[in-house]
């Protein structure tokens, strides 16, 4: 008897010291659609439904989009054994049956919680709760958790996580676990254990260049959430992401506004998760969204983060290795007038310390393709001039010619 129970015991323990993240998720960076930056606390299972519908009739699915995740405001209380309850309003046919729903069009299904007592909006958060929520997700079948930050007063913020990720493991269903913490306590060094992806940042604004301010917090438009990425690239990787925060693409901002984002959050290796109302997107978004050039330079097999080479006046020139010795290169118009490019291939050498690779345009001539005009745009035996409208971009890729 003594034995039985001491080997239940050695079985318990190992267990409990086999917790871990789901390894082999997320090994190219998340792709999918997020309620959050369009609608907010306004939502129902109509419209994600509806967002499962058009992401698959827009081509969003073909370009390589996965996951319809529900972000905060869908739940409403918990019952007398601890379990969630969705809001009966707003979801009454319930979580089960949307996930289905999803899965059924070929897609993966999300949900949102936070590791405080109560979500951001106020809604019931998981604190205590972990195993109920985590076990509730499985039996759901979710496949991914947005686990967010608010109302953690005196929570450590490794630990709060590492308690979901272990309910999450326990609960036996892999889901890919996207952390939330919008950089507070330096999230990339101890997240690739934890999760597959956390927000670097507090939350994206729907604008270009500027900064929002709400009182007590802010948020940041694109080009300060791109510059709150300095430093950061070394952390992410296959199955660990650096996460900028969600696209606003077809949210208000211009066209070349638009392009820029995704082309930089592309070169960031960064998820892309639409924020947009799919059922109304213009053609020009759709095209951005679907740019399946840029995607591919996203989702490279390599997964090694673009970084920033040079800076002048306001022109920026963003390099990514890929796979197959290939390079994407990226120059950014941060201003508001047009900018001239040039750059000489054969004048320079760059190295990357992360990957160890070199481009060097002087032993090695390299085939250019223009990822926005999707044509040839020459090759690097001759010094490339060009014009960059304000605000936007010209994204190209490498590859060696022999
Ligand atoms: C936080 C997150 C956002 C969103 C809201 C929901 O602000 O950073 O992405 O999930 O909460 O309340």
């Amino acid at each position: 008897m003594k034995q039985i129970i001491l080997l239940f015991l050695c079985l318990v323990f190992s267990l409990h010291l086999q917790a871990q993240k789901f390894e082999q998720l997320a090994m190219t960076p998340p792709m999918g659609w997020n309620s959050w930056n369009k609608f907010a606390g306004n939502i129902n299972e109509e419209i994600i439904r509806k967002a499962a519908d058009n992401m698959v009739s827009s081509g969003m699915k073909d370009a390589g989009y996965e996951y319809i995740v529900i972000d905060d405001c869908w739940q409403v209380s918990r019952d007398s054994l601890g379990f969630i309850v969705p809001d009966p309003k707003s979801f009454p046919s319930g979580i089960k049956a949307l996930a289905d729903y999803v899965h059924s069009k070929g897609l993966k299904f999300g949900i949102y919680s936070c590791a405080g007592t109560k979500t951001c909006a106020g809604r019931p958060g998981s604190k205590g709760y972990e195993t109920q929520d985590a076990t509730m997700y499985a039996r759901w079948g979710v496949d991914y958790l947005k686990f967010d930050w608010c109302n953690t007063d005196g929570q450590n913020a490794q630990q709060s996580y590492t308690t979901m990720r272990d309910a999450l493991y326990k609960a036996g269903r892999p889901i890919v676990f996207s952390i939330c913490e919008w950089g507070n306590n330096k999230p990339w060094i101890w997240g690739p254990a934890i999760g597959h992806l956390w927000r670097t940042t507090g939350d994206i604004y729907n604008c270009f260049d500027c900064v929002q301010n709400h009182g007590t917090w802010s948020s940041w438009g694109v080009l300060s959430i791109l510059d709150k990425q300095d430093g950061l690239r070394q952390y992410a990787g296959p199955g660990h992401w650096n996460d900028p925060d969600m696209l606003e693409v077809g949210n208000g901002m211009v066209a070349n506004e638009d392009r820029a984002h995704f082309s930089m959050w592309c070169m960031l290796a960064a998820p892309l998760i639409a924020g947009n109302d799919m059922s109304k997107m213009s053609p020009q978004t759709k095209e951005i969204l679907t740019n399946k050039e840029a995607i591919a330079v996203n989702q490279d097999a390599l997964g090694v983060q673009g970084f920033r080479h040079a800076v002048s006046d306001s022109l920026e020139t963003w390099l990514k290795p890929l796979s197959n010795g290939d390079w994407a290169i990226c120059f950014l118009n941060r201003a508001k007038t047009v900018r001239k490019v040039t750059f000489d291939w054969k004048t320079q050498i760059i190295f990357d310390p992360l990957s160890k690779r070199t481009l060097n345009a002087g032993t090695t001539v390299y085939s250019l393709r223009n990822l926005w005009t999707k044509t040839g745009a020459g090759n690097t035996g001759k010094a490339l001039t060009a014009t960059v409208p304000a605000h936007d971009v010209l994204m190209l890729r490498l590859t060696a010619t022999k």
